[in-house]
């Protein structure tokens, strides 16, 4: 069970896969389960890129002294501080005094502040390199991706990248850690529900690490989640979706999410879907955000390039999951959409007025006339609501 993985000559795999938490960073649900991956390069120096969430360090610590196998362990490339991989670095220390921690001015004054540690850490700065044998570490800087001192280690002699959360993925590692030893396919939806969730709202920061990783030869991606991506198909594949998703461009498709407590909002919906399927849209995706869990409706929005949000009125305000998707979409600056809402009430009208105040601030395009239902449908509504979908079919 504890046989040192070798996933290329000299770099060994030493993370660990957590079935057990139920939500990621306290609130993003894990059905799959997620990996934190930490990579072990064995050279004349032996250097560890990352660590994993303290929860699991038991295993990590015995994975790591396999991997070594009697050698020193002289550097910790930080590519990365939030505790799913920094949680072992007070540990580690403790286990391996000696070890030099490498990370950039903002990661050593959190190694500081989280850990207390202050000595036997080296600062490196952009473009910064490391010889630690037939291998050579170059440092590229990529903030905000999506800690302010985030960085990716590039190894220059394979074109190995350690990218952090960059290219990762919700999923454990049932076995294959790179994609020649498993199927990738289960992985791609949970790819962009971690992007859009948890690296959303720093497209533009996104777009900067792009261009500096468009100027190495990649091989090789090791992300600290899910698998290690090795075929350049694949390689192609997620530095494509990074770069689409980070400039917010969605496919040809719509979703349309709402709430309803009794079905009537729902009508609505159904029938706009009904209309834009007859329009020749395929790709339509209903969610009643009361059921699906608000990463999902999310991970769709960044799909997808239009958007439909109906909601019913609830205490004179909107709905309240409609009203935290729209604070989930607000905090993450998402843009080129186009939107159409729809809402509904029983005797004061406050869904629509909220809409349209989300809809003018949104910096979406607004498509069509909101409908505005009062109890239950009319022909009228039924008709607002297909008049609605035909703008947003011809939009797309
Ligand atoms: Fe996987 Fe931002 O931590």
């Amino acid at each position: 069970m504890l046989k040192p993985i070798e996933i290329k000559k000299d770099l060994f795999y030493v993370g660990v896969n957590d079935r057990t938490k139920e939500l990621f960073e306290g609130h993003w649900p894990l059905p799959k389960g997620v990996s934190y991956n930490s990579y072990l390069l064995k050279d004349e120096k032996c250097v560890l890129f990352d660590t994993v969430d303290i929860c699991y360090s038991e295993i990590f610590f015995r994975k790591l002294e396999k991997a070594l196998n009697g050698k020193k362990l002289d550097y910790l490339v930080i590519n990365h501080m939030e505790p799913d991989h920094s949680g072992s670095l007070g540990l580690l220390r403790k286990q391996y005094p000696d070890v030099q921690i490498i990370g950039n001015a903002r990661t050593l004054d959190m190694v500081k502040g989280y850990y207390g540690i202050e000595e036997g850490t080296t600062a490196v700065k952009d473009g910064d390199e490391l010889s630690v044998g037939a291998h050579n570490l170059k440092f590229y800087l990529t903030p905000m991706v999506h800690w302010p001192e985030t960085m990716m280690t590039y190894e220059t002699t394979c074109g190995i990248v350690f990218s952090g959360d960059a290219f990762g993925t919700f999923g454990t590692l049932d076995g294959g850690i790179t994609d020649t030893q498993l199927n990738p396919g289960k992985y791609w939806e949970e790819m962009i529900r971690y992007y859009s969730n948890i690296v959303g709202k720093y497209g533009s920061p996104v777009q900067k690490a792009l261009a500096k990783l468009g100027e190495l030869n990649l091989n090789t991606i090791c992300s600290t989640h899910g698998p290690v991506w090795t075929i350049k198909e694949n390689i192609r594949k997620v530095i494509a979706l990074y770069d689409k998703l980070s400039r917010y461009e969605g496919d040809n498709g719509v979703v349309i999410a709402y709430g309803s407590m009794y079905g009537h909002t729902e009508l609505m919906a159904e029938a706009i879907a009904a209309e834009l399927a007859g329009l020749g849209v395929k790709d339509i995706v209903l969610h009643n955000v009361s059921k699906r869990d608000l990463s999902y409706v999310i991970r769709d929005i960044f799909k997808y390039k239009g958007l439909i949000i109906g909601s019913p009125t609830y205490n004179n305000e909107l709905f309240p999951q409609v009203e935290a998707l729209i604070s989930k979409i607000q905090g993450r600056d998402m843009k080129n959409r186009i939107f159409g809402y729809f809402g509904s009430y029983t005797w004061a009208g406050a869904a629509v007025k909220r809409l349209t105040a989300f809809a003018e601030s949104s910096g979406f395009e607004i498509v069509g006339k909101p409908v505005e239902m009062k109890q239950a449908p009319t022909e009228a509504t039924i008709d607002g609501c297909i008049a609605l979908a035909r703008a947003i079919a011809e939009k797309l």
